[in-house]
């Protein structure tokens, strides 16, 4: 616990010490420009498929308009789920002084909440709605609770860096897209390393046999499934000027390529951190 507390300490230090105002941080532009890059080509859902060549410039670019909207979306419906179950436990959870991070976590998305909001509101005068199937909520103990709460959390928050890290180095990017992308990854970047030492911390007491072992991982594979499969959005697709949206999902859900993308370049770190808990989450097969 001590080098966990330590830890936790250099975190919020971090937080109080980087954490910029959102509020007025940026410069807002009054439009974009539909023939700028609104998302990197190389994070677009169709990026090394074996569909990508099929695509001209121009229709990848309508394409990272939408996709920009929609991985915006789900930062917003996500940050905002991830604050309700946060707020939920946070009083109860056994994490001694480290709990006091969670009020910068909530601070700090309630910040991005409010940029990715804002953004696709302005300039796309919408936000997509989450399609998230609710997973059932079953009566748990609180550690096991608790455990479940922050590796859903550290579920999306791994996937949606993978799109900030992307975005962010990419110069092709719209510069004030690259800027909220990169004013996104610091904070992720201390959420993340907050959520994969808070797993640690839990496991023992969540984990308590073979059948907790089981009932946890079935519970995160359904969450990865859900997480992974809203990159694919079928009304971006149609906003982009593809009508056979949920075809395509479909095709993309099951390209080889793509999910070597999610397993090495989206889920390769949550997985390597489940495992220490001694838990072993499933690869991805093609359906
Ligand atoms: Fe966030
Ligand atoms: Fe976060």
């Amino acid at each position: 616990m001590d080098n966990f507390l330590s830890r936790v300490r250099t975190l919020t230090h971090s937080s109080i010490e980087k954490h910029r105002l959102a509020f007025n941080r940026f410069e807002w532009p009054e439009k974009i420009q539909d023939d700028m890059w609104w998302h990197s080509p190389d994070a677009l859902s169709i990026a090394t498929s074996a569909i990508e060549n099929d695509w001209s410039e121009e229709q990848k670019m309508a394409l990272a308009k939408w996709e920009c909207i929609n991985i915006f979306s789900l930062n917003y419906t996500g940050e905002l789920e991830l604050m309700q179950e946060v707020s939920r436990i946070m009083h109860e959870v056994k994490l001694g002084e480290a709990k006091e991070y969670l009020h910068h976590l909530i601070d700090e998305e309630n910040q991005h909440m409010w940029y990715f909001n804002k953004f696709c509101q302005t300039y796309a005068g919408k936000v997509y709605p989450s399609k998230k199937i609710q997973l059932e909520k079953q009566k748990l103990e609180k550690p096991m609770d608790h455990f479940l709460v922050f590796a859903r959390v550290l579920i999306f928050e791994e996937i949606g860096h993978y799109f900030n890290v992307v975005n962010a180095r990419d110069k092709r990017v719209e510069p004030f897209i690259r800027e909220i992308n990169e004013a996104h990854y610091h904070d992720e970047a201390r959420h993340i390393a907050f959520g994969r030492q808070v797993l640690e911390q839990l496991a023992e007491d969540a984990i308590v046999d073979d059948n907790a072992a089981d009932f946890v991982e079935n519970q995160l594979d359904k969450s990865i499934a859900i997480n992974i499969g809203s990159i694919y959005n079928p009304q971006a697709y149609r906003d982009a000027g593809f009508p056979q949206g949920v075809l395509l999902r479909e095709k993309l859900l099951n390209d080889p390529s793509r999910m070597f993308i999610h397993e090495k370049k989206m889920l390769s770190g949550v997985k390597r951190l489940l495992g220490k808990c001694g838990l072993n989450v499933m690869e991805e097969t093609a359906a």
